[in-house]
């Protein structure tokens, strides 16, 4: 049985892996943007998840979720699943609160981030991107930023496995009702590779889409765009991932 924090559980993609990670017996962590997105959780909570609770967009949020995830036990796996499509919170919840709490959280044996093929759209670019949202991002960079941060991780901490996954279009909030891609699939992939013992869900450092290792756009494995990326997010948030 493995720990398992799944961000941006309340619905969608997190919601569905949550569920079908404690069905299998695991203990889950669920996460909720607040107290009233929380109350939805009940049916996973009244099973014995644990839950944190915080806007993503609000960086002392994701601070004090990392503070009190720190006090608890280890976890083994984060699914950095939150992520939005548009508007102000683009950077931040997609790529500069998952790299937070990279780097506040002790590092687990396995992470997983959620990307998506828009990041073949991504451009390898760091100057003038809106961390902060003051005026919105490009979906597409963001994944392609977060691919590139799960890219870097495997070759930073060969121990730990760290990958990222293209979910498919799939009928979520966020994918829409026509999404023509199978919502099952969209979630097993992220459950296999946290917590498989099958040797290819123990590779580092890849790129997936259901369950079959894809070639992300060049830069993503590209090392002088990924130590870029971790000093523009360090320069950003003041944290570095932790030194080994
Ligand atoms: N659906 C697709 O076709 C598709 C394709 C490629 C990649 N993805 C990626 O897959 C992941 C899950 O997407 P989804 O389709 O399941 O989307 P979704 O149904 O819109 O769910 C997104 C989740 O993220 C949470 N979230 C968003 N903003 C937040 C914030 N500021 N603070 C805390 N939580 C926040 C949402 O909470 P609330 O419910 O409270 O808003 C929700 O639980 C995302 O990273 C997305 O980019 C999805």
């Amino acid at each position: 049985m493995a720990r398992i924090l799944i961000t941006g559980s309340a619905d969608g993609l997190g919601r569905l892996t949550a569920e079908a990670l404690q069905g299998q017996g695991h203990d889950v962590i669920v996460h909720a943007r607040n107290t009233d997105r929380a109350t939805h959780l009940r049916p996973l909570t009244d099973h014995g998840a644990g839950i944190v609770i915080g806007d993503f967009a609000d960086r002392d949020a994701v601070r004090r979720i990392a503070a009190e995830l720190v006090e608890q036990a280890p976890l083994d796996a984060v699914i950095h699943n939150a992520g939005v499509w548009s508007g102000r919170d683009v950077m931040p919840v997609n790529i500069i609160a998952p790299y937070l709490l990279t780097a506040l959280l002790p590092l687990p044996q396995r992470l997983v981030y959620l990307s998506s093929a828009s990041h073949f759209g991504g451009q390898p670019r760091l100057d003038g991107v809106d961390w902060q949202g003051k005026s919105g991002g490009s979906y597409g960079d963001s994944k392609l930023y977060v691919s590139t941060l799960a890219a870097a991780i495997a070759r930073m901490y060969p121990e730990i496995l760290s990958t990222s996954v293209d979910p498919g279009w799939v009928p979520t909030r966020m994918g829409g009702a026509g999404a023509p891609d199978s919502l099952e699939l969209g979630h097993r992939t992220q459950e296999w590779l946290a917590t498989s013992d099958d040797p290819e869900a123990r590779t580092s450092g890849g790129y997936w889409h259901h369950q079959h290792r894809q070639e992300p756009y060049p830069s993503v494995h590209d090392t002088a765009f990924q130590d870029r990326l971790l000093s523009a997010l360090a320069d950003e948030t003041g944290e570095h991932l932790p030194r080994r």
